[in-house]
């Protein structure tokens, strides 16, 4: 895994590579198999998610979507990626380490989904595998966080294997699918033994 970029580049992270995937952050020429893959998987992604805007899959907010990032990964304020499959490197979802607190608290938090193909395959489990060590390594943060809703058995299975620890349980506490709904909890320390 190529690690070495200090926080002051301008440049985009280096692709992290995995067992059986890639990561890599989001070109606007991502824009025709992340849509497809968004459109195909509609159904399957809308209750875990927060509501898709009306013109989410058009070009013009891609296109949005592309300049926000960049912000982001220049204020270090998040790090989104694109998942790609090693084999053929077909575009198959998208994580992102989101609302990065420096200073006392060096977290952050995780976020994902896998288009509807390629679910129960193993390939989230193995990107979360992968970033983990390059949150705490490349971005040197000390915690990882991920909430998930209760029902979200898929999520909460991932989030077990990898190695996170279930720490809390909170009311109401995101937007899904256009209703508040309570999350589990979820946290990584640099410091926890990799299951
Ligand atoms: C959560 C999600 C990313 C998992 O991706 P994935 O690539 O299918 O996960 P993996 O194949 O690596 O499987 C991880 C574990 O979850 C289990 N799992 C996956 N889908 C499952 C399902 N529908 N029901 C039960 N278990 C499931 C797998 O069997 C595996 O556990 P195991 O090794 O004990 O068998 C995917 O289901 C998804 O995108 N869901 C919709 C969006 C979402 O929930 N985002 C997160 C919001 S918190």
């Amino acid at each position: 895994m190529a690690l070495f970029r200090t926080l002051s580049s301008p440049e985009p992270l280096p692709p992290i590579t995995g067992d059986s995937v890639i990561l890599r952050t989001p070109q606007m020429a991502d824009f025709a198999a992340w849509a497809a893959l968004r459109e195909q998987s509609r159904g399957f992604l809308t209750p875990w998610e927060p509501t898709w805007p009306i013109d989410d899959l058009t070009r013009s907010a891609f296109r949005q979507r592309m300049r926000r990032y960049a912000e982001d990964l220049r204020s270090d304020q998040a790090y989104p990626f694109f998942l790609f499959r090693k084999e053929d490197g077909a575009l198959i979802g998208g994580l992102a380490l989101a609302n990065i607190r420096r200073g006392v608290a060096q977290a952050g938090s995780l976020g994902y989904w896998i288009g509807e193909p390629y679910i129960k395959q193993g390939y989230m489990t193995a990107a979360v595998r992968c970033l983990v060590p390059a949150a705490f390594e490349m971005l040197r943060l000390h915690r990882l966080e991920a909430a998930c809703i209760p029902t979200n058995i898929a999520s909460v299975r991932l989030l077990e294997k990898t190695g996170f620890r279930r720490e809390g349980y909170a009311r109401a506490y995101l937007c899904i699918n256009g209703m508040w709904q309570d999350h589990l909890l979820y946290g990584r320390l640099r410091t926890d033994q990799a299951p």
